[in-house]
């Protein structure tokens, strides 16, 4: 594209944008406001005109640019005024400043514009966080997602999200000043417990509390490498989970060490290959016995069939740590890749079925391998979450790579969830159970 070609574009898109400012500006009531309020000045400059002459040639020394403006108060009003209220009513505050900046890390189209900042505004959900409203000037978010490091220096701010807006064509980005950042450590407390039913929390992001609600979204896959912080969030998870009544079974092959006596009296463990498939039969059992249920007093879900029946049917959930481990079938007999298949078909129907029935699944895995957790299973863990992590284990548990962009290599207990907010998860200290 030739240089001239570019200027052009670049003029056509000024004007563009510049009525659609104006006509199609969010921010209308407020703007009017000020139009109301220019209006109602001009009036009264107006009504004043005598007095401010007749105080004009009352005062001496006065410069003849302030006596000019004085005698015809009503144009310099309206002529001052008017510019004023031009620039208010089209422009932020800091937009130039942010499109230098944008430029120059680079964020531009192939015409050479960068992103145009429509707006600013404090974010609905939380007061924290300010909404950085852009024309994105058809740079797609992934070129964002790349910059995200370069955008938060230049507009030195910490970015907790970016995501499209109202339509395509504008890019919001959710920040925090860039002194905030999230302790290394959170301890848990118990005033932390969501009091909603099935609402369990993770831990804290710059933005507030991080939860899922297994209600709506039924499944966890938990990933990190080791050390990352994995076997902390799932017993965090746990012990919400028990203290809201569920029952909890556990698959644990690691010889007890994460997950010492206290644990055992209050949950069902599995430690043999055997024991797992029988519980996870058990749990498609009652599945079975709740679907029938459910069916014959056309209940939509749990929830509903508790409050129509009165009946107190707890919330299952099934917990594995190291799940690729357990399903990996590699140098094992033909019975065992048999029993393993088994248990493959059991976590998928739970995986399937669970959500109405409320029997809920929370995996974890190191494994950055793609092949051991089948499709039928992952595609209906729907929550996912993620620690410190290299970019292939990010790929299997996000489907992308933020966890290896974005979570320190050295950091423990930090994770990033699948619609990409970072967060501390609480330390949760097993006295407390
Ligand atoms: N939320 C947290 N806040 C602070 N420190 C944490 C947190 N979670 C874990 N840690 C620290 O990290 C250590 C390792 O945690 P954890 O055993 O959960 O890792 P993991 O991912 O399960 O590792 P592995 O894959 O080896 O089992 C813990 O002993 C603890 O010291
Ligand atoms: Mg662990």
């Amino acid at each position: 594209m030739t240089q001239n070609e570019k200027y052009q574009i670049k003029q056509r898109t000024l004007r563009r944008d510049f009525w659609q400012r104006l006509c199609g500006s969010p921010d209308l009531p407020v703007k009017l406001l000020f139009v109301a309020l220019y209006l109602a000045g001009a009036v009264w400059v107006w009504s004043k005109q005598e007095a401010i002459s007749a105080y004009t040639q009352s005062v001496e020394l006065i410069s003849p640019v302030m006596l000019a403006v004085m005698t015809h108060a009503v144009p310099a009003y309206l002529l001052v005024g008017g510019v004023a209220l031009a620039v208010l009513l089209v422009y932020p505050f800091g937009r130039k400043a942010a499109q230098d900046q944008l430029q120059s890390i680079g964020l531009a189209n192939h015409a050479g514009m960068a992103p145009d900042l429509l707006r600013k505004k404090r974010d609905k959900d939380n007061p924290r966080v300010t909404v950085w409203e852009f024309r994105n000037q058809s740079i797609p978010l992934t070129v964002w997602e790349d910059k995200r490091a370069a955008i938060e220096a230049a507009l030195d701010v910490s970015i907790v999200k970016i995501a499209y807006g109202k339509s395509k064509s504008q890019v919001l980005v959710y920040a925090v000043s860039a002194q905030t950042s999230l302790p290394d450590v959170l301890r848990w407390s118990d005033a932390y417990l969501s009091l909603d039913s099935f609402v369990l929390t993770l831990g804290e992001s710059l933005t507030g509390p991080v939860t899922v609600n297994l209600a709506h979204i039924p499944h966890i896959l938990l990933g990190g490498s080791t050390g990352s912080g994995k076997s902390v969030l799932l017993k965090l998870l746990l012990m919400q989970s028990l203290r809201k009544g569920a029952e909890v079974c556990i698959a644990d092959f690691k010889g007890g060490v994460d997950f010492p006596k206290v644990w055992h009296k209050k949950c069902r463990m599995c430690f043999t290959e055997e024991d797992l498939l029988y519980t996870l039969g058990q749990l498609v059992a009652v599945l079975e016995y709740r679907k029938g249920r459910l069916a014959e007093t056309g209940c939509p879900n749990l929830d509903a069939y508790n409050e129509a029946t009165g009946d107190n049917l707890p919330r299952l959930v099934f917990a594995c740590d190291e799940v690729a481990e357990l399903l990996d079938k590699t140098g094992r007999s033909k019975e065992e890749k048999e029993q393993l298949a088994q248990i493959e078909n059991r976590l998928a129907t739970l995986a399937r079925l669970g959500r109405a029935f409320g029997i809920h699944l929370i995996l974890a895995t190191q494994r950055p391998d793609a092949n051991i957790l089948p499709g039928q299973i992952k595609n209906n863990l729907d929550f996912r979450v993620c620690g410190r992590a290299d970019n292939v284990l990010s790929q299997i548990i996000l489907d992308n790579t933020s966890a290896a962009e974005q979570i320190p290599k050295d950091a423990r207990g930090r994770f990033i969830t699948g619609d990409g907010t970072v967060f501390q998860g609480y330390l949760l200290d097993e006295k407390q159970l």
